[in-house]
């Protein structure tokens, strides 16, 4: 796989599985470039730099050596260089962006916009070095929600009423064979939550009807059981004796007399709880798996994403041959 496109619900993690998997991909002395492209800086908060410019750069070393690069592509910038590519325009191109146009155009036609942001994207797949070798040996890319994501990599679909002739109709045709080549696989995060899963579910459908590569499931801030299945079981039927809890807390010295059953009582509803939203995580799980797409797991890190937690989420991310 040559582009990896990471798409799913709003705030799922697809900022920080597309981090983590750029660093996954990058470990052992591979270059990867990271893209960005609804100018949020998401890539640049979370690897806790400065907002990044419409330019390759290189942002982080991967374990073992290796880099990620990133680049946060902006439309517009994304437009001067496409006139200048295709018209040899690039002044003019200024001179149109100062009067709006860009903006206009890219705002009218959002499917031109798409092409644009897209077609960046895989030009960095396809760039080649001197000697004809791949520049990146891989490209990943924070893409837009599920909801959007289908129409975003359907390029062609999309330009198809803007251009039937032309530059843009054959760089729209150019951008959809890398987006539709089996180097290609459009990955989706969730966490195993009813809406989440079902978006991704329709998502995966909407995906293959297009044509498109679906890749992998990222079922992310998965949260272990504390509990022995047993405890589950009983804690699931709606009551979790509270006895031996009091039990407990007088041996480890935690709680004595009234205060000690208060304290069972609530931690017995806590249980249920537990055990109950164990029980949905499951049946998410078994949904999930109607999509017939390999899945990986990544953990609710206890104290947010911060850099060493980003690492950790790649680790995962390799030791599950995601990457
Ligand atoms: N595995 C995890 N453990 C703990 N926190 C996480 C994990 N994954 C993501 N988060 C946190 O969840 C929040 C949302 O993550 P992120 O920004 O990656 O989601 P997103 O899908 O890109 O969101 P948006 O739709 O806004 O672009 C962030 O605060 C992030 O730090
Ligand atoms: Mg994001």
């Amino acid at each position: 796989m040559r582009l990896h496109v990471v798409t799913g619900k709003g705030g799922t993690g697809k900022t920080t599985v597309a981090a983590a998997l750029a660093l996954a991909l990058a470990s052992g002395g591979k270059k990867v470039l990271l893209v960005e492209v609804e100018a949020r800086q998401g890539i640049a908060q979370i690897f806790d730099l400065p907002p990044l410019p419409y330019e390759e750069r290189r942002i982080a070393v991967a374990p073992s050596g290796g880099d990620v690069y990133a680049l946060a592509i902006d439309p517009e910038d994304a437009m001067l260089e496409y006139l200048e590519m295709f018209y040899g325009m690039r002044r003019a191109g200024r001179a149109l962006s100062k009067m709006g146009i860009v903006d206009f155009a890219t705002t009218i036609a959002p499917g031109f916009r798409d092409v644009l942001v897209t077609g960046k994207t895989t030009e960095a797949v396809r760039r080649r070095n001197r000697n004809g070798r791949r520049v990146y040996d891989a490209v990943v890319l924070d893409a837009p929600p599920t909801g959007r994501i289908t129409r975003f990599l359907n390029v062609t679909q999309e330009v198809a009423g803007l251009a039937r002739v032309g530059p843009i109709k054959n760089h729209s045709e150019l951008v959809s064979s890398v987006v539709k080549s089996p180097e290609t696989a459009v990955h989706f995060v969730t966490v195993l939550e009813e809406m989440p899963v079902q978006e991704t579910l329709d998502g995966v459908a909407e995906l293959r009807s297009a044509g498109l590569p679906p890749g992998g499931i990222f079922v992310n801030m998965v949260r272990e059981s504390q509990l022995p299945q047993s405890a589950l079981d009983q804690a699931a039927t709606g009551h979790f004796d509270a006895a031996e809890l009091v039990l407990g807390l007088k041996a480890a010295g935690l709680a004595d007399g009234a205060e000690a059953t208060a304290l069972a009582e609530a931690l017995a509803e806590e249980v249920v709880e537990h055990a109950h939203r164990t029980e949905l995580e499951r049946t998410e799980r078994e949904s999930l798996a109607e999509a017939g797409l390999p899945s990986f797991e990544l953990p609710l890190l206890a104290d947010g994403v911060d850099l060493a937690g980003l690492y950790e989420l790649a680790e995962t991310i390799r030791t599950q041959g995601a990457a």
